[in-house]
């Protein structure tokens, strides 16, 4: 089992560089199946999730080669002929329900293990059924899976979906990308409205287009999709994270120094830049999609914080900004609008020092002067972020535990910190209670 052992309060300077985007390339191979040729992918991270999403494509019987020197990732789907995600992985990694669009509109039927809860909520995935169902699929639950497939009587000829208007009651990111990926090959029109319009998904639609298929409004809430009979092979490279980059900005925010974040694109973080900002930060971007950040000697704010679907503040930096908030004098509050349990990192944070108070969908900060070191744990990815940043900034010694969390969505993570003049080391022995 390993663990990052931090000693605290070192300056962090220099120049870092941020990877692709986790939450791009897993959909991205996921719509990689629905080529009739072979995929190229640049800019692909390695993280855990992107091995786990290699897994299940070769659960599928897809071929793929990982360089992961390069970053480059080859796909070629023509072998596939399971149309099934098992348990295993789903249950690993929920995005391995993200193949069921793909599989369903390519082979007209699959079968996804429904992966339940996690540690930052329900997370259902209704949303992806209906729209199912809409594209003129039958569902059914069976012994902890869902099947879906093309109903002969209302869908489209053969195993082919038919295109539909699809009204989403909240503009679900997963739900948006499943049902992209299941129109494109349907036959006729689909309206997605209420889509979701993070960055990642129009960078999914750039993918799909360079594949052939027909998409507007990709990054609005109306998604128009054209159906195709077919989709050829591509080269693409993934967008850079923005999480990671926000992740960064708040560790130089918390440690800096002056430090330049390479691949960070301020307008798909503009809301989170901007709260940086408003407590008071340096923080500046230059055409080149860099962003800077500077020590200041000006006194830090509060901030009053409400998470929400893009252009909102991002859930994902939920946890990564409280470690900043908490040592800002001051009250800060941050309010979670959308997952039900995502505050589940304060008690860690707290026996650290902060003084976070929770009141139901609301964290309320009390700013204290510092953090001291203190063994703690990864409740999950982002979390495990924010206990890291939380080591960085606090007095004496940090050990984050179960940091695979942290593996599955950070590439070279303590590498990267070090660089910039954290001390961090990662240590491989037997785990140890906390
Ligand atoms: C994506 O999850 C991201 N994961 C999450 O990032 C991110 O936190 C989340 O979007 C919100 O931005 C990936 O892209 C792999 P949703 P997703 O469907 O698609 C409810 C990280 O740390 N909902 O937009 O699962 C759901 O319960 C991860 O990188 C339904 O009720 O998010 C949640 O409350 C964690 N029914 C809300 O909608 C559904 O059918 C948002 O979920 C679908 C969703």
């Amino acid at each position: 089992m390993s663990r990052y052992i931090i000693n605290g309060g070192k300056t962090l300077n220099g120049k870092v560089k941020i990877s692709g985007a986790k939450n791009s390339a897993l959909k991205i191979m996921a719509a990689s199946i629905l080529g009739s040729g072979k995929v190229t992918l640049e800019n692909v991270p390695d993280i855990e999730d992107v091995n786990t999403m290699v897994q299940v494509l070769q659960t599928l019987n897809a071929a793929v080669e990982f360089d992961r020197e390069k970053n480059i990732l080859e796909i070629d789907p023509c072998a596939i002929d399971v149309c099934e995600a098992p348990y295993e992985l789903v249950r690993r990694m929920r995005a391995s329900v993200l193949v069921a669009g793909p599989l369903l509109s390519r082979f007209g039927r699959v079968k996804v293990a429904v992966p339940g809860g996690c540690n930052i909520g329900a997370r259902q995935i209704d949303l992806h059924l209906k729209g199912f169902e809409a594209l003129g699929a039958l569902n059914s639950i069976e012994h902890g899976y869902v099947i879906s497939s093309v109903d002969k009587n209302t869908g489209g000829d053969g195993q082919r979906l038919s295109g539909a208007t699809i009204n989403l009651d909240f503009p679900s990111r997963g739900a948006t990308e499943n049902l992209m990926m299941a129109a494109v090959l349907a036959k006729g029109d689909t309206i997605i409205n209420n889509a979701a319009r993070e960055t990642e998904i129009t960078d999914l639609a750039g993918f799909l287009v360079s594949m052939g298929a027909d998409i507007y409004g990709a990054g609005t809430d109306c998604i128009k999709i054209r159906g195709k009979k077919e989709l050829a092979g591509t080269k693409y490279r993934i967008m850079p994270d923005s999480i990671e980059a926000g992740t960064f900005i708040t560790a130089a925010a918390l440690c800096g120094g002056s430090i330049e974040i390479a691949d960070a694109i301020w307008k798909n973080l503009e809301i989170f830049c901007l709260k940086i900002k408003e407590a008071g930060i340096d923080i500046s971007s230059a055409s080149d999609n860099t962003i800077k950040v500077k020590k200041t000697a000006k006194k830090l704010k509060p901030v009053y914080i409400s998470t929400l679907p893009y252009p909102g503040f991002p859930t994902d930096l939920q946890p990564v900004i409280a470690v900043l908030l908490s040592v800002i004098p001051g009250i800060s509050i941050i309010t979670e609008n959308v997952f039900e349990n995502r505050f589940m990192y304060v008690e860690e944070l707290n026996r650290m020092g902060a003084n976070i108070k929770i009141d139901g969908h609301h964290a309320v900060i009390n700013g204290v002067e510092k953090l001291s070191g203190a063994p703690v744990k990864a409740f999950d990815l982002r979390a495990g972020a924010a206990m890291v940043l939380a080591g960085l900034v606090a007095d004496g010694t940090t050990e984050v535990y179960d940091i695979y969390h942290i593996k599955r969505g950070y590439e070279k993570f303590e590498k990267k910190l070090a660089s910039l003049g954290a001390d961090i080391n990662l240590v491989n022995d037997e785990y140890k209670h906390v």
